[in-house]
């Protein structure tokens, strides 16, 4: 696997390697089995994959969980050749703005609900980075992690409104053996919280039986926040169940063909998000 830390050089091995078919994998790094899985799909279904390491400035609106987030680049870099993947690129963040970004993006209502309400302008820095991303490498196909539900979908939107020639590919996520959905963050959490995380994911595996077995939105949504505000280390941000297209809450199972449950919830001072597909 080669390392590389310039787009200069990504680009010159990338067309070394004399492909089009290229898989291309972002990640902020502090790799785990959720990131693997999508290293192993992309190696699977491209001749070259591509993973970038980079923990972005420019989408995280609280500085404290950016100075916190966990970086891990030598084991990153030790995984990633371990998967398959062909070029590592690390970039420093002088390499990715030479300038301040002062791009907007219209990401429609995708990026205004859940996440958007309560991370202002997580999504418009996600999308400066994914397109600066996508504008260095060209993949064909680029692989993100079900976890982020909704951030597929605004990549999606400003995949489609900047015309970028990148199939987008939604990976299921990856989960402990307790069900807790495999994060970076999930190093972040101590012990005591790491048990009590595992149990994020119970009542919303719990809550698609219930449905089937007859429960209304509204209800099945009561049943999920019901089983969370039980545990004090707890605080929910927003638990909204939505149609997979447009992102917006529905009231009824027959509203959408795709219905997707998504939560956010403090664990102590560490934020989870995981999700469920109802339908
Ligand atoms: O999902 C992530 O890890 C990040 O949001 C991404 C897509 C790598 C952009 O920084």
């Amino acid at each position: 696997m080669e390392i590389v830390r310039t787009i200069a050089d990504l680009q010159s091995k990338i067309k070394a390697a004399g492909t089009t078919e290229v898989g291309f994998v972002p990640t902020m790094g502090a790799l785990h089995e959720g990131h693997l899985s999508l290293i192993k799909r992309s190696v699977s279904e491209n001749v070259l994959t591509v993973a970038s390491v980079f923990v972005n400035p420019t989408q995280f609106n609280d500085p404290s969980d950016l100075e916190r987030y966990p970086r891990t680049p030598e084991a990153d870099c030790a995984l990633l050749a371990s998967a398959g993947c062909g070029i590592a690129f690390l970039p420093s963040v002088e390499e990715m703005y030479p300038e301040p970004d002062t791009r907007t993006f219209d990401l429609g209502t995708v990026a205004e609900v859940m996440e958007g309400r309560y991370r202002p302008g997580h999504f418009n820095g996600v999308a400066q980075i994914v397109s600066k991303l996508f504008y260095a490498v060209q993949p064909k196909r680029a692989y993100f992690g079900d976890k982020d539900f909704q951030q597929i979908a605004v990549i999606r939107s400003m995949v489609r409104s900047l015309n970028l020639p990148v199939e987008i590919i939604a990976c299921p996520i990856v989960r402990e053996a307790s069900g807790l959905a495999k994060s970076s963050r999930n190093t972040l959490l101590s012990a005591e919280e790491k048990t009590n995380a595992a149990l994020i994911s119970q009542p919303l595996s719990c809550s698609r039986e219930f449905m089937r077995q007859g429960a209304g939105v509204a209800e099945t949504a009561a049943f999920v926040t019901r089983g969370l505000q039980n545990e004090p280390l707890f605080r929910l941000d927003y638990y909204e169940i939505v149609a997979d297209d447009t992102l917006l809450p529905v009231k009824d199972w027959n509203e959408s063909a795709h219905i997707t449950g998504c939560i956010a919830v403090y664990c102590g001072k560490i934020r989870l998000i995981d999700n469920v597909h109802y339908k």
